[in-house]
């Protein structure tokens, strides 16, 4: 402990002094008896306790307290004042002015230690604390810096995660675009086929007009007999009626293969998006769900069949690709769940249904079911009981985190093992 005294009068110095030497704490004692130099002593020591004489020449003691409160770096410092006052207006006007207590004048032995005790402890235990703030607000610091490396790994692994669903799905994509865009192909080609037999039918038409419309010679009615008679076989050879019969159905075709194909597109846009630009957006569930259904694998999506049972339910504030993720890991999992039994009869069903201010999605799959003793396991960052290499473990733990985390919403699991697995996740419908 480092202490000052301050006091004009040499004899209080010295039985302050010997006070202070003989109490059972090491201490380092500064005596000063000039207080126009308390400020300069106060800057170049760190003093844990100031013993302060009120009357004194030149600068009085109520002067020297409010220098040394006035800086906020000895808010802690503690000060006794010296004293032989007795009236109450002196005592008011020390303690309004910061200081901690008082010992009377003459110094009496008893009254010294118990106060000086006192202000140790006051000191100590001011101390203690002051080191417990920083190393909290240390902690906090540090914490806070977890968090966010924590967060970037997040940040990082979901990227990851996407790029490797984006990868499995490309194949899945380029299969359902194929199919549309087969038929698309060979319908162009029927119908360059039969403009060409348009086109020969125009031309016996015109020519036929052309010989009506002949000027120069009268027209001989069975020239024209003949012309149309040429017409009509044409029109059977070529099969006009059916040509002009199928033309409708080959655009009808066509076009709904072409919104098919940018319906592939648009969804795999949708879920491509990142799910971190936290694009909040009214949305409907039922059709993220069908977007991400769209997409999936569909060497995958074979071994099951997949029930909708959608609900009439509200629009949703939500970001399409991060509730879209959250859907295409839980059929994602069911499917390879049920693909794990080598079976291609597997059914899954997708309920979506209001309660209270909540939609909520249930997708229930007939596969193996989860154990019991991993059943609290399954949402831990990566956990996962698949192949090494196939497998992260981190959909589960994502997908909790968006709901629960991001949305306020509530993630569930129910299984029997052989039979089946629900998930179940809810969040608030929310509002823009
Ligand atoms: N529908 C399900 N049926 C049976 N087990 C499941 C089902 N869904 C999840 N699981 C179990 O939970 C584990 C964790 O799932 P999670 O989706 O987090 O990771 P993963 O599917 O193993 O890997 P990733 O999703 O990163 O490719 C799975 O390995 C599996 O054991
Ligand atoms: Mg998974």
């Amino acid at each position: 402990m480092k202490i000052l005294v301050v006091d004009d009068d040499k004899f209080n110095l010295t039985i302050a002094n010997d006070f202070i030497k003989k109490a059972p704490i090491e201490c380092e004692v500064i005596l000063c008896n000039k207080p126009t130099e308390v400020q300069r002593l106060m800057e170049e020591n760190k003093f844990d306790i100031v013993l302060l004489d009120i009357v004194m020449p030149k600068m009085d003691g109520i002067d020297v307290l409010k220098q040394i409160r006035a800086n906020s770096e000895y808010d802690n410092v503690q000060i006794l004042m010296l004293t032989s006052l007795t009236d109450s207006d002196s005592f008011k006007k020390c303690f309004e002015n910061g200081a901690d207590d008082y010992i009377n004048k003459p110094i009496k032995e008893v009254e010294f230690y118990a106060r000086f005790k006192a202000a140790v402890k006051t000191r100590n235990n001011s101390l203690m604390l002051k080191e417990m703030f920083e190393r909290i607000k240390k902690q906090n610091k540090d914490l806070k810096q977890l968090n966010k490396t924590l967060k970037d790994t997040q940040f990082h692994m979901i990227q990851k995660e996407k790029l490797a669903a984006i990868g499995e799905l490309a194949a899945g994509v380029a299969h359902e675009i194929n199919n549309p865009l087969g038929y698309l192909g060979s319908n162009l080609e029927t119908l360059s086929n039969f403009v060409l037999r348009i086109q020969k039918m125009i031309k016996e038409y015109r020519d036929l007009i052309d010989n009506i419309d002949s000027k120069e010679k009268t027209i001989e009615k069975a020239d024209i007999s003949e012309n149309i008679l040429n017409i009509k076989d044409m029109e059977k050879k070529l099969k006009l009626n059916f040509v002009i019969a199928e033309i409708g159905e080959i655009i009808k075709d066509s076009t709904d293969g072409v919104n098919r194909v940018s319906k592939i597109v648009k969804s795999l846009q949708n879920f491509a998006k990142t799910g971190f630009d936290d694009e909040m957006a009214i949305n409907d569930l039922n059709m993220i769900i069908d977007e991400a259904i769209l997409i999936l694998n569909c060497d995958l999506k074979s071994v099951a069949t997949i029930e909708k049972k959608y609900g009439i339910i509200p629009q949703v504030l939500c970001n399409r690709s991060q509730i879209g993720q959250v859907i295409l890991s839980l059929i994602t999992n069911s499917l390879q769940a049920i693909r794990s039994q080598n079976r291609l009869d597997g059914e899954i069903i997708i309920q979506t249904f209001k309660e209270k201010d909540m939609v909520c999605c249930e997708i229930c799959d007939d596969g193996p079911g989860i154990e019991e003793d991993i059943l609290n396991k399954i949402f831990d960052p990566f956990f996962t009981t698949k192949e090494v290499g196939s497998a992260t473990g981190v959909g589960l733990s994502i997908s909790h985190d968006i709901i629960v985390e991001k949305y306020n919403g509530e993630f569930n699991v129910k299984s029997i093992p052989g039979k089946k697995t629900i998930f179940t996740f809810k969040f608030p419908v929310g509002k823009l």
